[in-house]
């Protein structure tokens, strides 16, 4: 099984990222060949400061391979690493009706919160299709919002075949990520475009601050509460190891805990996870050039998958191309 999933680097990743996401990518690596990667070209429908669009593209590197990620296990690269992909997103366009992006809920999503409506971003399930039908992949694990890019990837697959009579596109399947809801410190989901979130490799005195403004009621400290109304407690729960978790919520139904408290039990969690990954992170950055290494080999062997799927591609749809020794 090839599992792949895209990144995208348009700003810092956050503890929703982490246990939506980045988690079971980690976990994956044991199990299947996975190719994950930067999903840099996406990011450019959003993020257009070159400086950010660098600085974001690392720390995803940076930050998956802090949080557990095993570069001899898996292929972590830069989307841009393998530009075959845009040329699929041009001959999957061609197969593809503009209504079936018209009916794309994220787009509509995106403009209603603002952001420009670009081709780019009109176009971006195509080329997160060529993403997924360039590396033949079988999985692809996402949250739920991602599901009907999924299901266009799927789609598109079956317009090229059919329109050229060969099965050269195999169509890939969603995984589901553990549906969680992460709520941010203003108890709405955790979302950078909320402003409400806990990053992951903000300085520790930042975190720790962002954690103890969490918004709770004014429930007082003698009095008991209960923890499935407590955003403190929903994270919590997401992170701590379950005997830690039953304590915690008897505590709150006993009363006598002020939310305080609670908070700082998150703190020392967080902490948990976060103290040794900073440590791996700060030696990544110390060694910026074992971190372009792991690109590079990644985005070699990607690419190579890529090219031989792209031959097959050009060669069903007639299109010639000089071999690159001729150029
Ligand atoms: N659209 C995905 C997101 O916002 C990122 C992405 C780009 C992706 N290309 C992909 C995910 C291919 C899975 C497969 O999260």
């Amino acid at each position: 099984m090839r599992v792949l999933s895209g990144i995208q680097s348009n700003g810092k990743l956050h503890l929703g990222n982490y246990l939506g996401a980045m988690k079971q990518h980690i976990e994956l690596q044991h199990e299947h060949e996975c190719f994950f990667f930067i999903a840099n070209y996406h990011s450019l429908t959003t993020v257009q400061d070159p400086d950010l669009l660098r600085e974001y593209t690392r720390d995803v590197a940076l930050d998956y391979l802090a949080m557990g990620l095993d570069p001899k296990k898996v292929c972590l690269f830069r989307q841009t690493d393998v530009p075959e992909v845009t040329e699929l997103a041009w001959i999957l366009s061609t197969v593809t009706g503009k209504g079936l992006m018209e009916r794309a809920t994220s787009y509509k999503d995106k403009v209603a919160k603002g952001l420009t409506p670009s081709m780019g971003l009109f176009t971006y399930p195509i080329l997160m299709a060529a993403d997924i039908l360039i590396y033949r992949s079988d999985w692809v694990p996402v949250g739920k919002d991602q599901v009907q890019h999924i299901e266009m990837a799927q789609d598109m697959a079956g317009y090229f075949n059919q329109t050229f009579g060969r099965e050269v596109l195999k169509r890939p399947e969603p995984r589901l990520n553990e549906a969680l809801i992460v709520p941010g410190i203003d108890g709405q989901k955790m979302s950078k475009s909320y402003g409400n979130t806990i990053n992951l490799f903000d300085p520790p005195e930042e975190t720790r601050k962002r954690i103890m403004s969490i918004k709770t009621d004014s429930t007082p400290v003698e009095a008991p509460k209960n923890p499935a109304l407590c955003n403190v407690f929903a994270i919590y729960q997401l992170m701590a190891r379950p005997e830690e978790v039953t304590t915690l919520a008897e505590r709150y139904r006993r009363g006598g805990m002020g939310y305080g408290e609670a908070k700082k039990l998150l703190a020392e969690v967080v902490e948990r996870l976060l103290a040794p990954a900073r440590e791996r992170r700060q030696k990544l950055i110390d060694h910026p050039d074992e971190v372009e290494n792991v690109l590079v080999t990644s985005a070699r062997k990607a690419r190579a998958v890529a090219q031989q799927v792209m031959a097959e591609v050009r060669d069903a749809c007639g299109l010639l191309t000089a071999s690159v020794a001729a150029l």
